[in-house]
């Protein structure tokens, strides 16, 4: 027989992601829907921890579907990856009388849902949140669009720079250990080239490329690096070692940093936060835990937990061929 659910926490955990308010939004209007009430958890797993809890009703995310950031605040908890610290937010969650949660956030937070519900055979649901992209069940995690979108922004106003001064510039881009932030970015600002994880351009394939971009009669040049990026070099070296071999190149560094993580969510991820929001609660009403809703073809779908962390969520390749043909 279906366990009944009358109350629903919702918590934000990792690194924040443009698109975790609409997610918020949804989860909480989703419970009023169906009469279902709902608590925000503060500050991730920490606030579990801490029965740091919030009663919201559909009016308490009033004007937060456009918002970055999360209301919530988030944190990466080192005391739940102990048996001690799941115990005690076990414990605050059945004080308040919440039955099962939603969280918000990347693998590492999937991971801790997984062994909670393991653990205390508890209902759990998750939505993919970050903007690197790397979860293994959705094409898309929420804020992954808007970062591009900004990233693409910045790098347009490098280029106004780049190419008044006719400088190289190798530009540092968030994503973790997987490069989609960078090809994507890449692509849609025109790069001359992309420095990703998944594959090993090797320092003179980089030297050439750069010399035929002088040779073909650019003013000015864009390398995007992935910070997760093995070519053996961080930013900064490849400025110097660049700089070394080909005297003829003025070279600046800029690494994007957080800025990346902030800002108004795209209508592409408030769109997915709603879809993924509605998903989760809906699921977890008819009985579903311990999976991840993820976005597959233009249908909202479920993914089995230790599918989602284990999984590897692949870089489109042919974008780095389209880069190639685009950069000649
Ligand atoms: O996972 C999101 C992300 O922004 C990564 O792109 C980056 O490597 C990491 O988080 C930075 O983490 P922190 O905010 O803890 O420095």
């Amino acid at each position: 027989m279906l366990q009944t659910i009358k109350k629903i926490g919702v918590l934000t955990s990792g690194g924040d992601a443009p698109g975790m308010n609409a997610a918020i939004r949804a989860v909480v209007r989703t419970c009023a829907f169906h009469s279902i009430k709902c608590y925000g958890i503060y500050r991730g797993y920490e606030g579990m921890i801490d029965g740091d809890f919030v009663e919201m009703d559909a009016r308490s995310v009033k004007g937060i579907i456009n918002k970055g950031g999360t209301i919530l605040k988030s944190a990466r908890s080192k005391a739940f990856r102990t048996v001690d610290g799941r115990k005690a937010a076990y414990e605050q969650l059945k004080k308040a009388g919440i039955d099962a949660f939603v969280v918000v956030g990347g693998d590492g937070s999937f991971t801790g849902a997984m062994v909670f519900n393991q653990e205390f055979n508890f209902p759990v649901m998750g939505i993919p949140g970050t903007i690197d992209n790397d979860i293994f069940g959705t094409t898309h995690t929420l804020g992954y669009d808007t970062a591009l979108n900004t990233v693409v922004e910045v790098i347009d106003k490098i280029r106004d720079t780049a190419s008044s001064h006719n400088r190289l510039f190798f530009i540092e881009v968030m994503g973790r250990d997987v490069g989609h932030i960078a090809v994507n970015v890449g692509v849609g600002a025109g790069a001359e080239e992309i420095l990703i994880p998944e594959e090993d351009l090797g320092l003179d394939r980089l030297l050439d490329s750069l010399r035929r971009s002088k040779a073909s009669g650019k003013s000015s040049s864009i390398v995007v690096v992935a910070e997760g990026d093995k070519i053996g070099k961080n930013v900064f070296e490849l400025k110097d070692y660049v700089e070394e071999n080909m005297t003829e190149y003025e070279v600046r560094v800029s690494v994007l940093g957080h800025m990346q993580r902030g800002g108004s969510p795209s209508c592409f991820d408030r769109v997915l936060a709603s879809r993924m929001g509605v998903k989760a609660v809906e699921s977890l009403i008819t009985g579903k835990s311990n999976y991840m809703v993820g976005l597959k073809n233009d249908v909202m779908d479920l993914t089995p937990f230790d599918q989602a962390v284990k999984g590897k969520s692949k870089i489109n390749k042919e974008l780095l061929r389209v880069s190639d043909i685009m950069s000649i």
